[in-house]
């Protein structure tokens, strides 16, 4: 058996902070980031709005898309790494705002990979017959731990949440929607590259951890620019060989949005002709583990990527982690 996309859905945040706005912030020109990064502008939500919000908002809509009643949800998933809380898990806030009593509920921290992270363990779930509709979603409300004096990662984050609902699939035939393959990989020994050091128990929340903003995200941008191209690429070429699909039967690369540069160089040495690679990051900026879904989402909705299309999901982030996963829609 496999597992299939019944439904898409995505929230964003109204606000919208350009460029320019952060140019009033920290030392820094619309030009440099819209050369280094393709960003232009992102969404940022504002303090009435929780990360559990987004991804019910989120989830609501890929239900909606589904038909699936949020009563016949048998598991939730949250691949966040900006959760409402320490403890407990934002997947059961999102359980309740849902109205989906009573299934598991629980977060994965998989950081930009998160949403491939999520899916593999959805398609566990289904495949082994434990679990008939999977609510994932990755949601990210990276405004609040940015370190909004660093230009070095302040320019590169936004707010908002995507989901997908997972079934079994529904039609076996040769051409029906399915999950084809997934590959998930990481490298601890890169964990120092991109983190948030301070505010967990190692470093535990104190008067000088927070002037110096060790709360905050610290990243060091061009050692993770360097392994992205590469594991990207190698991650994506796993799923096409478990998928037994080649490149040129992809329509669509939906990758996770870090950079442009780090994307025209993967869909380039994969071999993707670029108009068939889906881009929101001028808009959204970086998401991390929401990226891939509100990019698929966006284009599910405009009626772009349609039943049917093959559609291959990438992303790397802090751990460092990273993914992919291939899929007929
Ligand atoms: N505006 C102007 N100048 C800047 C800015 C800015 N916003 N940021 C950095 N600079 C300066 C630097 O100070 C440096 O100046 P110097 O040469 O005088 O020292 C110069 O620009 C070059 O800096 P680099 O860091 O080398 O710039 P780079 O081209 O590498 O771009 C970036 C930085 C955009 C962060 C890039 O490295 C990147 O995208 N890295 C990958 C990020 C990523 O994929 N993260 C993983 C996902 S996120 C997650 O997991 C949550």
């Amino acid at each position: 058996m496999r597992s299939q996309i019944l439904g898409t859905g995505h929230f964003l945040p109204d606000t919208v902070r350009t460029n320019n706005d952060l140019a009033q912030l920290v030392d820094t020109s619309d030009e440099w980031i819209r050369e280094r990064t393709g960003i232009r502008e992102r969404r940022i939500a504002p303090l009435d709005i929780q990360n559990s919000d987004m991804a019910a908002g989120a989830a609501k809509r890929a239900l909606e898309a589904a038909g699936v009643p949020a009563n016949e949800v048998d598991l939730i998933i949250v691949a966040t790494v900006t959760g409402d809380h320490p403890m407990p898990a934002t997947a059961v806030l999102v359980q309740q705002k849902l109205g989906a009593p009573n299934c598991p509920a629980f977060d994965i921290s998989a950081a930009c990979a998160g949403f491939v992270y999520a899916l593999a363990i959805a398609d566990a779930f289904i495949v082994t017959g434990r679990a008939r509709r999977v609510v994932v979603v990755g949601s990210e409300l990276l405004s609040r731990v940015v370190n909004w004096q660093d230009r070095g990662t302040c320019i590169l984050f936004g707010d908002g949440a995507g989901a997908v609902v997972v079934g079994p699939q529904e039609d076996e035939s040769d051409r029906a929607s399915a999950l084809l393959g997934t590959s998930l990989h990481t490298d601890g020994s890169l964990a120092g590259s991109l983190m948030i050091p301070g505010g967990g128990t190692a470093k535990p929340v104190t008067a000088e951890s927070l002037d110096a903003a060790e709360n905050k995200v610290f990243m060091r941008g061009q050692d993770i620019f360097k392994v992205a191209v590469k594991n990207l690429t190698s991650t994506c070429r796993e799923a096409l060989v478990k998928g037994s699909i080649d490149i040129d039967q992809v329509d669509w690369l939906c990758s996770h949005q870090a950079n442009l540069r780090i994307l025209d160089q993967v869909a380039s040495r994969l071999g993707i002709a670029p108009e068939k690679v889906l881009t929101n990051i001028d808009r959204v900026g970086n998401t991390s583990s929401a990226s891939i879904p509100i990019l698929l989402d966006e284009n599910v909705r405009s009626g772009k990527v349609r039943k049917g299309d093959t559609v291959l999901m990438c992303g790397l982030g802090a751990g460092i982690s990273w993914g992919s996963a291939l899929i007929r829609l």
